[in-house]
């Protein structure tokens, strides 16, 4: 369904009220930033721009409507009898948190396409007990990941605990048909001078041992191009972390033998020889981009630049809501959120 919310609302109501008035499967991406059942109340610092909001993260069974206990039980059986579990082994405090989450986490379904995801930020006082409702509400199988978000590298030790320093960010798909895009975040430059020494027009690279430790007496223990593995006590080991990005691997990669498959690298020009010949062979290992967000420090410009993330491994176009508190600054997308 088409959106029935006007790109770059932000409301100020309860979400509950509206993510009911929201179309049903209208919504690409939720990042919800929720309370965490912290057991605290919150202040905005005073000076701030936000100055005099509070807002109250402990949780008895009068803050929840009676209503809702009923319409879990009604709609979703399993995910009551969560709920209870939750309140027989944490107490009655979780449960109520958890019945306030369950009821809106039933709306998020309901809004997010198929082909929609969701991003729940908690911290460890409730990340397993929200895990299981999301394994409930969007079905375990469509559980992503456990993203964790560390804030900050030290804190005071406490006497009977390890402090905790980091977020929780559950990651899932409405449906199996979410489809997620790499992200790619540049490598430290000081990793990349220490390790990737050699450059060329795709950029810079390192040779890498095209042998590993260990004799084989397979097909890669075998000779090749007059070079023994064997006899060094080692054996021929491909590219392990993958084909460079300006190189496809030869279809029928997978089903060859290994000096077959040596063969089609030098072929690909990925071999270094040495010059004067003797030694060995290496492989030439391009640098590519690592895999994923940067996740250092916590303030709400870096939530912002985490959404964007979020947002970014999702289609570009993509619709996203954030009805719990998110800052969302984007300028591709079209969204809508809660102040
Ligand atoms: C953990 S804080 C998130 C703060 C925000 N993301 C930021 O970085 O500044 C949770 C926020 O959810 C808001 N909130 C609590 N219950 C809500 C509800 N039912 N509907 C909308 N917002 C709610 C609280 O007022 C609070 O601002």
């Amino acid at each position: 369904m088409l959106p029935n919310w006007a790109n770059r609302t932000l409301w100020t109501g309860d979400n509950l009220d509206i993510m009911r008035g929201m179309n049903s499967a209208s919504v690409d991406l939720i990042y919800l930033d929720p309370p965490f059942n912290s057991n605290r109340d919150y202040a905005a610092p005073i000076g701030s721009e936000a100055a005099g909001a509070k807002f109250k993260d402990t949780w008895t069974l009068s803050d929840v409507d009676e209503a809702w206990h009923g319409e879990i039980a009604d709609r979703d059986p399993t995910l009551y009898a969560i709920i209870d579990a939750a309140g027989l082994s944490h107490g009655k405090g979780m449960k109520s948190y958890l019945i306030m989450m369950a009821v809106r986490l039933l709306e998020m379904r309901r809004i997010l396409r198929p082909t929609g995801a969701l991003f729940l930020h908690c911290d460890p006082t409730a990340d397993a007990y929200l895990r299981m409702l999301c394994d409930a509400i969007f079905d375990a199988r469509n559980f992503r990941n456990q993203i964790v978000w560390k804030r900050t590298s030290a804190a005071a030790r406490g006497v009977r605990k390890v402090a905790a320093i980091h977020d929780v960010i559950l990651f899932y798909g409405a449906t199996s048909a979410m489809e997620t895009r790499q992200v790619y975040t540049p490598h430290d430059p000081k990793y990349v001078s220490r390790f990737y020494r050699l450059e060329d027009e795709h950029g810079r690279y390192q040779a890498i041992d095209l042998t590993a430790a260990g004799e084989r007496y397979g097909d890669s223990g075998e000779p090749w191009r007059g070079i023994d593995p064997t006899a060094k006590g080692r054996h021929w080991a491909g590219p392990g972390g993958g084909f460079p990005a300006h190189i496809s691997k030869p279809e029928n990669w997978d089903s060859m033998t290994t000096r077959a498959k040596l063969d089609s690298l030098d072929e690909l020009g990925l071999i270094i020889w040495p010059k004067r010949g003797g030694g060995g062979a290496a492989l030439q290992a391009v640098l590519e981009h690592v895999i994923g967000p940067t996740n250092d420090g916590y303030d709400s410009r870096r939530a912002a630049a985490l959404t964007r993330r979020q947002g970014a491994c999702r289609l570009p176009d993509a619709e996203a809501a954030c009805p719990v508190g998110a800052h969302h600054h984007s300028q591709q997308r079209q969204w809508a959120g809660g102040a």
